[in-house]
């Protein structure tokens, strides 16, 4: 009797292993891409394009939504300054609660309301932060400045309180991630779907620019001879306008109204087809387009543009994160101007040396955005939001600037 226990007992515990692998291994399993079959997912780009999947890890594409988590929610949470004063009486407070992190309001010294970071939107210049409630997405009331390195209220909020219930639409999504799946509408009050939460691919990533490259994938792992790339869009021999498409859908400015849904535009496709026909001209007047989010109408308005065949990526290298770099953007600038093509700057001889270190500061400034504008703490004055104008011309004022600036840094030498 009692051998026989024993034995039970030895092949339980023989058994604890097998079971153990087996639901790890049921964890590692791939998810099913819910963009459907013909998607492969980036982790499977890894094995044959380590080089661009690295690097890209980087970039501002894959930062671009991401699951909220410590090291991508960079404002902090320390004591002293981890809360934002709106008025006398109120206030909120980025706190640590066990694993997870959570924007608190507090009215007169009392909770009155906690929702946790869920996602993270961007972290180049500045971040904001949704969380789900039921199956919807709200921003949360404090996003991070990068520029004044601190917490400020989200854009556009102009509250007393701390405000928790604007919805993250849709629209941010097709921007700033490669999918989300819409719920149907279910009652009439509804101003916008929900999602479905498990959908959500996040960033943008290889097939969001790409397409969907699972026959891509199947094939050169089936014929791993062929150095040709099959089923799969080729950059270098599509049309000028093909080329800008596939990143105006996302930087062409937020205004357009998409008749087809922009998550299925794909590198090859015409942009145009996607919208609702617009019999207005684009309009030509730089002024009146933003800095934010529509570098291809500001760079359509630049002579570069208009008398040469450039397209986004004769200056961006997409994989890779340049950000501030303009040591290397302005050996781009010299591919079309320098002394040899007779087209170099008139302001070369005044310059020396040093102009070859930065075009950008003087012929593409830092402008301040109309269409975001940062609150400081206290209600003190708004911060502006700078990008960088896609209008390469020339710029007296900031080029009188940079010339005062490079000349003091001589006199101190
Ligand atoms: C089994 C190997 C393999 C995998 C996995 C793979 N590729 Fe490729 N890919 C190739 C080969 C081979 C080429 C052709 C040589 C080259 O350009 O590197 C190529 C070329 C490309 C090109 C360049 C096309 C052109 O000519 O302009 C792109 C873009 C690309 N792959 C995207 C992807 C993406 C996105 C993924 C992941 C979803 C992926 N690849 C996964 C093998 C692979
Ligand atoms: C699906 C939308 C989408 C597409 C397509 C897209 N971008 Fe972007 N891009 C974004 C978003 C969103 C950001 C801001 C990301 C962030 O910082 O969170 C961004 C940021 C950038 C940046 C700044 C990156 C940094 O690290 O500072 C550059 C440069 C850029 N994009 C160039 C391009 C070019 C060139 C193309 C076309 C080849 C392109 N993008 C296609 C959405 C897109
Ligand atoms: C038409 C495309 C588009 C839409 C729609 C859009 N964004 Fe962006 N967003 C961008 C681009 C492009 C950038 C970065 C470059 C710039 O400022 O032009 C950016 C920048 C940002 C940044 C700063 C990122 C960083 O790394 O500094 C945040 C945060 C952000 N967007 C959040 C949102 C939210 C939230 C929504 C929805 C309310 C939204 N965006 C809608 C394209 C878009
Ligand atoms: C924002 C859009 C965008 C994203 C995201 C993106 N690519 Fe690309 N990729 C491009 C463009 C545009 C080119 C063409 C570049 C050129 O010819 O200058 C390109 C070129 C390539 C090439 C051809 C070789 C080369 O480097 O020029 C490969 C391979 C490639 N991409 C793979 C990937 C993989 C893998 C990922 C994800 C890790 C990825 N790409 C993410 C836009 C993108
Ligand atoms: C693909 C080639 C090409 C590239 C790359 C290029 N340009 Fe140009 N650019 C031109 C052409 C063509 C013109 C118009 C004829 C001329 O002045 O040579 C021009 C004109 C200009 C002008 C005169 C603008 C005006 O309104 O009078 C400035 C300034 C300029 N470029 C600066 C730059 C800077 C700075 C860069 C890099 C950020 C750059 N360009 C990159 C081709 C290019
Ligand atoms: C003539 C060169 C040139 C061309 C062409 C160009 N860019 Fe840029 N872009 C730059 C430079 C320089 C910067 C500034 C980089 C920095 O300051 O870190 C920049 C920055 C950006 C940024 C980040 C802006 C910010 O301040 O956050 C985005 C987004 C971007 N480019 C998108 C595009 C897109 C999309 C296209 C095509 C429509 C394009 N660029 C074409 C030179 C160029
Ligand atoms: C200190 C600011 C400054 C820097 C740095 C600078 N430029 Fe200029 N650039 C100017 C100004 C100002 C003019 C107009 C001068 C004039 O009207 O004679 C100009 C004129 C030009 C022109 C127009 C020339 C023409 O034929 O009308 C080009 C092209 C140009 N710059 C390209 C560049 C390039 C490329 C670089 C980097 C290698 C660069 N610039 C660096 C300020 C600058």
């Amino acid at each position: 009797m009692m051998k026989r226990k024993r034995i039970y007992f030895l092949i339980l515990i023989c058994l604890v292993p097998v079971v153990v692998i087996y639901f790890q291994s049921l964890g590692t399993e791939e998810k099913a891409d819910a963009r459907g079959d013909l998607y492969a997912g980036s982790q499977k780009c890894i094995r044959c394009h380590s080089v661009e999947y690295k690097s890209y890890l980087l970039t501002g594409h894959h930062q671009a939504s991401m699951p909220a988590a410590a090291d991508n929610i960079h404002g902090s949470f320390a004591a002293g300054s981890n809360s934002f004063l709106l008025s006398e009486n109120s206030k909120a407070v980025m706190e640590k609660r066990g694993s997870s992190f959570f924007q608190v309001a507090y009215n007169d010294g009392k909770e009155a309301r906690a929702e946790r970071f869920d996602i993270t939107f961007g972290g180049v210049k500045a971040e904001t932060y949704g969380y789900w409630k039921g199956s919807k997405v709200f921003e949360l009331p404090m996003s991070f400045f990068n520029a004044k390195n601190s917490w400020t209220n989200s854009p556009g909020y102009n509250t007393r309180h701390p405000y928790f219930d604007r919805p993250i639409t849709q629209r941010c999504f097709e921007c700033h991630s490669s999918y989300i799946a819409s719920l149907p509408i279910t009652n009439l009050q509804e101003q916008e779907p929900g999602f479905d939460k498990n959908s959500l691919v996040y960033g943008v990533d290889c097939e969001r620019c790409h397409g969907p490259a699972a026959n891509h994938v199947n094939f050169h792992t089936e014929n791993p001879g062929e150095k040709t790339a099959k089923y799969i869009a080729k950059f270098a021999s599509l049309t000028r306008a093909q080329k800008l498409d596939a990143c105006s859908v996302c930087h062409g400015g937020g205004k357009d109204i998409y008749l087809e849904s922009p998550f299925k535009f794909r590198m090859g496709d015409t942009l145009a087809k996607f919208k609702e026909p617009s019999f207005a001209k684009e309009d030509p007047n730089p002024a009146t387009i933003d800095v934010h989010g529509n570098q291809r109408g500001l760079l359509a308005t630049s002579k570069c543009f208009l008398m040469s065949n450039m397209d986004c990526s004769n200056c961006h290298n997409i994989h890779v994160n340049e950000t501030a770099n303009l040591v290397a953007y302005s050996q781009r600038c010299m591919k079309c101007h320098n002394e040899a093509n007779h087209n170099f700057c008139t302001m070369a001889p005044k310059l020396g040396l040093t102009i070859k270190n930065n075009c950008i500061d003087c012929h593409m400034p830092e402008k301040p955005s109309n269409l975001i504008s940062i609150a400081a703490a206290g209600g003190k004055k708004e911060v502006p939001y700078l990008v960088r104008t896609h209008r390469i011309a020339i710029y007296p004022e900031e080029s009188k600037k940079i010339l005062a600036f490079i000349n003091d840094k001589k006199t101190v030498n």
